[in-house]
């Protein structure tokens, strides 16, 4: 199982992630980001997560509570005041540990070879993380991420949630040079919470299954909602689930309707055609204007997803509930 770090904002949809990587990768710990909510409230959130599956061997590092150039925006319209509304849950008995964030991922991966790192709220510690120590770029084996979209946001017209909250530290990730992995809302809007996905997991049940299912209703209660961070990690199991093309993205961090777009090169792939369309294998390039040309294309520097396998990706969470008491 691969070393797997989460990096987290709990969280309806980042609670299946947790779910789904303590027992499908090997989690040396999960670390929070002020995102979702507030940071005490989303620890506590992920303490709550990991105490109802049985896993309070994971630790958690509560990390920066906020962007370091901007004012943090939360969603308690999405999740609610506690940032995870909805199921009733006992307050955790464990604490969160003391070491930052941010000095636990840079000290696991300086000191244990291929550690994948995935971070599903605003990429504030991982941009400190980098910032900190520069070496763990080229010693991760990859980072997987829930942000941003090819072709649109979800917060703003442009922009999704986790890259607008804090654009700057995505534009650090970006410019990084880290292998890089982007589950945006391209991706995660093929993944519904359906009634018939939400009526599977009560079915199970399990406490886990009901847990999933409580969630749920919460979580859909507007009749639209989709397992956003859960896509990130899935993918990190078990990369057949989803389709990528290896595209040049960019964070707008200027623009007065853009700001925290995550401006994807898709010229490469012959956008004039409908998305379901598009040969993901094409290798030809469009319309690339001359060399030395400003407007000609940057090279690759992040895996896009962009078709996901929604069925086997149900049953990878199904298993999943299902596999814990
Ligand atoms: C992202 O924002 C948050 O509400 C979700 O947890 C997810 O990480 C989707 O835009
Ligand atoms: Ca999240």
């Amino acid at each position: 199982m691969k070393k797997f770090i989460l990096d987290c904002d709990p969280g309806h949809d980042d609670a299946f992630a947790i779910m789904l990587a303590a027992q499908n990768l090997d989690l040396l710990g999960v670390t929070t980001v002020g995102g979702n909510g507030y940071l005490p409230n989303v620890t506590r959130n992920a303490l709550v997560v990991l105490e109802k599956i049985g896993r309070t061997d994971i630790p958690v590092y509560p990390g920066h509570a906020g962007p370091s150039t901007t004012t943090l925006i939360t969603a308690p319209n999405v999740h609610g005041k506690s940032g995870l509304d909805g199921p009733v849950v006992t307050e955790p008995i464990r604490k969160p540990e003391s070491k930052h964030a941010v000095d636990f991922i840079v000290e696991t991966v300086m000191n244990t070879d291929h550690v994948t790192l995935a971070a599903t709220g605003p990429l504030t510690n991982i941009a400190a993380a980098i910032n900190r120590e520069p070496r763990i770029v080229d010693r991760v084996d990859a980072l997987y991420i829930m942000g941003g979209g090819a072709y649109a946001g979800n917060w703003t017209p442009a922009a999704e949630f986790n890259i607008y909250v804090d654009a700057e530290a995505a534009y650090k990730v970006f410019h990084s040079g880290i292998n890089l992995y982007m589950v945006g809302v391209n991706l995660t809007r093929q993944c519904p919470v359906t009634d018939e996905f939400k009526e599977s997991m009560r079915s199970l049940g399990n406490i886990a299954g009901v847990f999933g299912a409580e969630l749920c209703d919460f979580f859909a209660r507007g009749g639209d909602a989709r397992l956003h961070d859960a896509c990130a990690v899935a993918w990190a199991i078990d990369p057949t689930l989803i389709q990528e093309a290896f595209l040049h993205v960019d964070i707008e961090l200027n623009g007065t309707l853009t700001r925290g777009m995550t401006v994807t090169d898709l010229r490469f792939l012959q956008t004039d055609k409908c998305e379901a369309d598009i040969d993901l294998t094409s290798t030809k390039k469009w319309n690339d204007p001359p060399e030395g040309s400003p407007f000609r294309g940057k090279e690759p520097n992040t895996h896009v997803a962009m078709r996901l396998d929604y069925p086997r990706f149900k049953e990878l969470v199904l298993r999943t509930l299902k596999n814990y008491n």
